[in-house]
């Protein structure tokens, strides 16, 4: 197995506190159970998988992406390394058909499918007697909660149906029986059998670029990740897809309409991950391409190996929005080399790679434009401790204590990126950047290929970095970061030079209605900064004022269009209806979608109309991920 020298390699590499983590799960063959930790704080309540007992470490996927029913049917063979005197294995799974389970022998295989909730789905109970392979043959459910099946309509070029999926956090256990917990990791491979005229990609090396002219009709396409990875990060998407060459290993996957322009605006993929390697060591993947998916992409950006997802409302024609780019590329090292154990943990990927992603902006782009960024991320940190009920909420935790009833997606808020991020830069500006750098560089080594808990990695920064400096320890306070509520007053905050400008205009221009005070040359992130300073409630006249000198209304960069829109809606100004109607008609990006419904539904009658109107019309065009927030909004009955 071609995983054994990687793991070997970073078990040697392994701190201390690392190497005892590992040495308690040790059981059997140290090479494949070495990467699941089985302390209390790594026990992830959102699968109903038993690791200790009997462990996934490969799946096989072979599959048909059968469009008519809009269902993924095949087989799903997995590799158990299982404790000897193991009876059964737990998978997770979400409304799966599943046909009939077999051991490597064809020998049929007793099984059981539990109770299903709506946010787990139910446990998988499979009979081991003593077999250590699994055929399950099975289809997914025609609604499937990380699938989404598009109509011709609903893509770029009209004339090809699409298909992608998307796993984090829980999701993909609605289309792979496997053990769906990030902390424990899987190699795979998959055959994937689509119709005449389509591609598809996934997340990890093509064994077959064009694909192979399949039995039944159609073709079959070969990919396979042999370094182990969480399972949410196996992702595949079906369409018509071309692909673009940017550099050595890096290019650009899209539909052939929206290619050129896609390729134009992440013509500088290389550099980034030039840059991202300069700053913390090799990039570990072998090829980095960009899948720019179609408008109802529930989200910017999805770190998929190998192949990140991107939405298209990044591409703005002016490079502005390529921050996205940045932050996928750096869950590179944070996220998919070192992953959150649990979704507890969920700010170990997040913090890390939103104070990452700015430093790869600096580097591409200068200090100017990564402090405008960090500044907008510390206000947006403050609104997120306001939304998540101020200061004292549990929910302004770094380490969160989810519940098993609860969703882990309502719980991984914003917090996560910006507080994550601020703490990080607070222990750079204490210790210096060479020394952070250095600290880093030796955390994403000693844990690479491997689970992570946020107490593991309080353990991993004492024995590296603060090695008992007492006075260092007290300038900290890492516990306070990671396990209290709000923002320590240690946070170091980062000012943009740039914004004083923007929100002296904001003031003036509120207090005046003069365009004039307003700079006429900006920077995207300028104007975004601008439109937030704005008092909600603004007049008619000052909106319109606004839109006639700079057409905010019909932006085509989205999150100008967004800020604008958040702005006037809370204004009601009228013409805004209509351009959030098209706007939410034009891309499911939850982001977006889901203020902008809240912000209608605080408008009274006005906006609720408006909401339900537009929402009906919008709705089945969006993702299971945003419909899944938005239901709650607006209050959708279905
Ligand atoms: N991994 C996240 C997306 C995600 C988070 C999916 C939680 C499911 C559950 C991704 O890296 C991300 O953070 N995307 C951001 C973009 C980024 C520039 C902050 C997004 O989608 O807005
Ligand atoms: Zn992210």
């Amino acid at each position: 197995m071609r995983l054994i020298p990687i793991l070997l390699a970073a078990t040697a590499l392994a701190s201390c506190s690392a190497a005892e983590n590992i040495a308690e799960n040790v059981t059997a063959d140290p090479a494949t159970v070495a990467n699941v930790l089985t302390t209390p704080d790594a026990k992830d309540v959102h699968s109903y998988a038993i690791p200790a007992e009997a462990r996934v470490t490969h799946v096989a996927l072979d599959l048909v992406a059968d469009f008519d029913r809009k269902v993924m049917r095949g087989t799903a063979t997995l590799d158990v390394q299982a404790a000897a005197d193991a009876q059964k294995i737990v998978l997770d799974t979400r409304d799966l058909k599943i046909a009939g389970i077999t051991d490597q022998d064809g020998k049929t295989l007793p099984f059981k499918t539990g109770a299903s909730d709506g946010i787990h789905g139910a446990p998988l109970t499979v009979q081991l007697n003593g077999a250590r392979k699994l055929r399950i043959a099975y289809e997914s459910a025609p609604g499937a909660a990380a699938l989404q099946w598009l109509d011709p309509s609903q893509t770029a070029g009209k004339k090809h149906p699409y298909l992608f999926s998307q796993g984090q956090a829980i999701l993909n256990r609605s289309w792979i029986p496997t053990q769906d917990s990030p902390g424990i990791r899987q190699t795979w491979e998959a055959r994937i059998t689509v119709p005449q005229g389509l591609t598809a990609v996934m997340s990890g090396e093509a064994k077959s670029a064009l694909g192979e002219e399949a039995e039944g009709g159609g073709r079959t396409f070969t990919y396979e990740m042999d370094q182990p990875v969480a399972p949410y990060l196996i992702a595949l998407a079906v369409g018509d897809l071309r692909f673009q060459a940017l550099g050595p290993r890096t290019g650009i996957w899209s539909e052939p309409s929206t290619l050129e322009a896609s390729a134009r605006e992440f013509g500088e993929l290389e550099k980034f991950v030039k840059a991202a390697e300069a700053l913390y060591g090799p990039y570990r993947w072998g090829r980095y391409d960009v899948l720019v998916l179609p408008p109802s992409f529930p989200f910017g950006g999805m770190e998929n190996p190998r192949l990140t997802f991107a939405t298209p409302t990044v591409v703005a024609g002016d490079r502005s929005l390529v921050s996205l780019i940045a932050h996928e590329l750096a869950h590179s090292w944070s996220g998919n080399l070192v992953t959150n154990a649990t979704w507890n943990d969920f700010w170990l990927n997040e913090g890390f790679t939103s104070y990452f992603e700015n430093r790869i902006m600096e580097s591409m782009y200068g200090k100017r434009r990564a402090a405008m960024e960090a500044d907008l991320a510390w206000t947006a940190m403050e609104d997120a401790v306001k939304e998540a009920g101020g200061p004292a909420s549990p929910d302004t935790q770094l380490h969160l204590n989810l519940a098993f009833d609860r969703d882990p997606d309502a719980g991984m808020t914003q917090i996560a990126y910006d507080k994550g991020a601020t703490f990080l830069r607070t222990i750079e500006q204490a210790v210096g950047r060479e020394r952070f750098d250095a600290y880093l560089r030796g955390y994403f080594d000693r844990n690479a290929f491997q689970p992570q808990t946020s107490a593991g990695f309080l353990r991993d920064i004492r024995a590296n970095l603060i090695k008992g400096d007492a006075a260092l320890e007290q300038r900290l306070q890492v516990d306070r970061w990671v396990y209290q509520p709000g923002i320590p007053e240690n946070a170091v905050r980062v000012r943009s030079d740039a914004f004083p400008a923007m929100d002296k205009a904001a003031a003036e221009f509120a207090e005046s209605g003069d365009i004039a005070v307003v700079p006429a040359k900006r920077v995207t992130q300028e104007t975004v900064r601008f439109l937030d300073q704005l008092p909600r409630g603004l007049s008619a006249e000052g909106l319109a004022a606004l839109d006639g000198a700079f057409k905010f209304n019909s932006s085509g960069n989205s999150e100008v269009r967004f800020s604008w829109l958040m702005l006037a809606i809370s204004s009601r100004y009228p013409p805004a209806l209509e351009s959030a109607d098209a706007f939410l008609n034009s891309m499911g990006r939850r982001k977006f979608v889901a203020p902008l419904f809240t912000a209608l539904m605080a408008q009274g009658e006005w906006g609720q109309a408006a909401a339900k109107r537009i929402y009906a019309r919008a709705r089945p065009g969006y993702h299971s991920v945003t419909t899944g927030t938005v239901d709650g909004i607006v209050g959708w009955k279905g």
